[in-house]
């Protein structure tokens, strides 16, 4: 099929590149780039290509000498040097271009954000910024020359010459075009230092903005736990002798791993308790070490193409959850990550843009950035660890990083690294990486004699492609309780392999109550028909701190579903919210995780997979009178919650207080349905962190209140754009479905909205896009809405468009109206002249 890639058409490059040497001459509208390649064939004289775009040529020379025109081939997608030619042996290969990178609005490539040039490469960026094989598998050493008169001038590895405007560096780590980055602006540094277990001196930068210099400490000190926790948990030391991050403003995702020249999204670097929340701060820590993280899992051992995405992904996201666990939140870790998992990735995998963590077709690349590549990616390899146990785990990164380094990989490389370390076969868990789809996992028990035995069955659903799914490899914790709450058998691992499958244990006095999927040991739906009786013992009792929630949660989304279609709440439901309200035993952090009651959207999810179309006013309906019934009956323990666990004296982002406001604001929520936001006003007025005064700013205004508070946010932070994406969001996100679409739509008209910035546009649109019961408003008023930004960011930057749109993923959940109104929004977006190879590539996949 046309201008689509296949994982099976890989071949490699005919040609070898030892250097590439890279001359910049900055100017916004006429940037010149002088590129020399030093070449060899592989196997012998083939024709070249190199990939490039939106380049205007200004020259290509061979060995030194201007090439005739007739010798090459220019297109849109790149330049072509015909094999005749090209010499036998090594050459070198010059080309120059001018690009404009004050108008590139898309954000990939060399572009301009604030006065500063940045770059954006992976995954196809440097082909918008010279001619070259930009592909991951070939790799070679950057040498860089800058020329411009702004102080501050960046590339990756080290420096090595610095004169009146202009600065050279070079790299030498060979690396794939996707970790190239250039920085060049006036920019501010805080600094400091990493001393390597081998006693090497680091010297570390976060660059920022003049002004924001102020609200660098934490990502720095992030930056160190983070470079100190790998050389612990996996024995890897940083291999430079300077590691930069520079924070900019207008940028497509989270941060970029570039080569000791990490470049981040600004919201995810800059931190202050008056301006950023606990979240955010837990969040920079995260991504921080993720990049860093990159170091060894993505730069030092890549991936062969973007089909390996996963491989570098999944594992980074791997590693920089049991960072954020190790270092910060314990056990709430997982249970952060299972909601998160099941909120993206299993709603990505229900619907009509499921893929395998390893697709093996795309359009656009870039619209494979997802939570089943990340996330899911990272459940796989967590299985893996599962699988070999702890050591067996280190074991086999030991063998990865020894006998994988400076090459590019495949998941045939990586799963044959856990084949060899352990002596097992993996191919039947090989198809959790090829296969799309979550698995769900029916139970059943049986006991006779003192013989207690689990049956499992799995069965996964077809996707898109994929009609028939094999059984997987499914590892599955279990561990038992007595009546009385003591554990009589420990966690075990058993593992699943056949459809369906029985496991015994023997020698039990009394029958147990199983504990099953202990820590989320697989990304599957567990089915298993019990009481609610059932549910709260495991709630009050279970000793894997995981399950304990999921009990929970279990109660609450069940008594959520019946209440969206008329019942009334079970009381047993209620009975044990009251009891791990009272359970002191418990940390802050975690009875707040169990106050929050499941999202509207996956409500919907959980009735759409019982058959029962969803009606989102019901199901917000229901689960409003749900956090009243319980604020009632809790009230006095709520308030206890909520007066308990304020946390006095100067504000410190660490998980105790953190874990303490989190109950705080939870009890809140609760409450304000009693109090009609009283108690939710008088936070605002005495808050003096960022996570009280919104998340107080929030509750009023999922009441339809909060104006003057409104009002008072806006005139304090009107000059902060990254705060007053917060204000767009309570307000997009929380607002009651009534009023939404016409909120949104008075934002987004006034002239304050800078849409351009995807931060800006995500703020907004994105909030709206997570109102449930807004956004699939039954007259299709939100889908419109939505539909009319899509169109409008498309030609400017197809990538946030395209990743905007999942906002759609769900409609054929929902009733034959909203149907046809979110299909007439699609089949509109489709019909848009010049529509991009990326949103159209989604919009396609949506309605398919
Ligand atoms: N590799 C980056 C990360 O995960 C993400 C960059 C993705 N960028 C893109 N335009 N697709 O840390
Ligand atoms: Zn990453």
């Amino acid at each position: 099929m046309d201008g689509v890639t296949l994982l099976s058409d890989y071949k490699p490059y005919p040609y070898e590149i030892e250097k590439i040497s890279l001359v910049f001459q900055l100017a916004p509208e006429a940037t010149k780039v002088r590129a020399t390649l030093a070449m060899t064939p592989r196997d012998g004289v083939a024709d070249l290509h190199l990939d490039g775009e939106d380049l205007k040529l200004l020259g290509v020379a061979l060995n030194g000498a201007p090439l005739a025109a007739e010798a090459y081939t220019l297109t849109t997608t790149g330049l072509t040097i015909a094999a005749s030619a090209l010499p036998e042996g090594a050459f070198e290969l010059q080309t120059e271009v001018e690009i404009a990178p004050a108008k590139n609005t898309a954000l990939e490539g060399l572009y301009m954000s604030n006065g500063m040039y940045c770059t954006q490469c992976e995954a196809e960026g440097f082909r918008k910024i010279t001619f070259y094989p930009d592909r991951p598998d070939v790799m070679t050493r950057f040498h860089v020359r800058i020329e411009s008169d702004l102080p501050v001038l960046l590339s990756n590895g080290n420096p090595v010459g610095q004169g009146a405007g202009f600065a050279e560096w070079d790299d030498p780590w060979p690396k794939p075009a996707y970790l190239f980055a250039l920085v060049a602006g006036d920019l501010r540094a805080t600094s400091g230092s990493f001393t390597t277990a081998s006693g090497r001196k680091v010297d570390l930068n976060i660059w920022v903005r003049p002004g924001d210099e102020d609200r660098c400490d934490f990502a720095l000190a992030s930056l160190q736990r983070s470079m100190k926790w790998d050389e612990e948990a996996y024995g890897r030391e940083y291999d430079l002798d300077l590691f930069n991050i520079v924070a900019v403003d207008d940028f497509n995702m989270g941060a970029m791993e570039n080569k000791g020249l990490n470049i981040f999204n600004s919201k995810l670097v800059l931190a202050s308790p008056e301006t950023a929340t606990d979240t955010d701060y837990e969040r920079i820590e995260a991504v921080i070490a993720h990049e860093y993280f990159h170091n060894w899992t993505g730069n030092r051992i890549t991936c062969r193409d973007w089909f390996q995405l996963c491989l570098k992904e999944g594992l980074t996201v791997y590693r920089d959850q049991s960072f954020t666990r190790d270092v910060r939140l314990g056990a709430l870790k997982r249970i952060d990550d299972v909601a998160m998992l099941r909120a993206r990735q299993f709603r990505e995998d229900a619907g009509p843009l499921a893929h395998p963590p390893r697709p093996s077709s795309y359009r656009e690349i870039n619209n494979f950035y997802t939570a089943t590549v990340y996330e899911k990616g990272a459940e796989v390899v967590g299985m893996l660890a599962t699988l070999l146990g702890a050591e067996g785990y280190r074991k086999a990164l030991d063998l990865y990083f020894e006998r994988h380094d400076g090459q590019a990989c495949t998941i045939e490389d990586w799963i044959k690294v856990f084949e060899d370390a352990s002596g097992r076969d993996l191919g039947q868990f090989k198809l959790w990486y090829t296969q799309a789809g979550t698995p769900h996992l029916s139970v059943s028990e049986q006991f006779e004699n003192g013989t207690y035995t689990l049956t499992f069955e799995q069965v996964t659903a077809p996707t898109p492609g994929e009609p028939e799914k094999p059984p997987r490899h499914i590892p599955t914790a279990v561990g038992l309780l007595g009546q009385n709450g003591d554990e009589v058998v420990p966690t075990q691992v058993l593992e699943m392999t056949k459809g369906r499958q029985s496991f015994t244990f023997t020698g039990l006095a009394a029958k147990p109550v199983p504990s099953i999927l202990r820590g989320f040991s697989a990304p599957v739906v567990l089915e298993r028909d019990t009481t609610p009786a059932e549910q709260a013992f495991l709630l009050a009792h279970d000793t894997d701190p995981f399950n304990r929630w999921e009990a929970g949660r279990n109660l609450a989304r069940d008594t959520l579903m019946a209440m969206a279609q008329g019942a009334t709440p079970a009381p047993d439901y209620l009975e044990a919210v009251g009891q791990m309200l009272a359970d002191d035993a418990a940390t802050p952090g975690f009875r707040a995780a169990c106050l929050r009651l499941p999202g509207e959207d996956e409500i919907a999810a959980a009735l759409a997979k019982k058959d029962v179309v969803p009606d989102p006013d019901a199901i917000r309906a229901a689960r409003r009178g749900l956090m009243a019934t319980l604020a009632q009956r809790h009230e006095a323990a709520l308030v206890g919650a909520y007066e308990g666990s304020a946390v006095p004296g100067p504000y410190s982002p660490d998980a105790a207080p953190a874990g303490k406001r989190a109950l705080r604001l939870a009890a809140l929520a609760l409450l304000s349905t009693l109090d009609q936001g009283r108690r939710a006003s008088a936070l605002y007025a005495e808050a003096t962190n960022m996570t009280e005064s919104i998340g107080a700013l929030g509750l009023l205004v999922a009441q339809g209140a909060g104006q003057a508070e409104l009002t008072a946010f806006a005139a304090r932070w009107g000059a902060d754009p990254l705060v007053m994406d917060k204000w767009r969001s309570v307000q997009a996100m929380l607002s009651p479905p009534e009023t939404a679409v016409e909120v949104v739509t008075a934002i987004a008209e006034s002239g304050a909205f800078e849409w351009k910035n995807p931060n800006r546009f995500r703020s907004l649109l994105g909030g709206f896009a997570a109102n449930h019961a807004g956004f699939h408003r039954a007259d299709g008023a939100g889908y419109a809405l939505f539909a009319d930004w899509l169109i409008k960011l498309d030609p400017l930057n197809p990538q946030t468009a395209a990743r905007m749109s999942t906002a759609f993923e769900t409609w054929r959940r929902y009733d034959a109206t909203r149907q046809t109104h979110a299909k007439a929004a699609l089949e509109r977006i489709a019909g848009t002249q010049g529509l991009s190879r990326d949103l159209s590539e989604m919009v396609g996949r949506l309605l398919g």
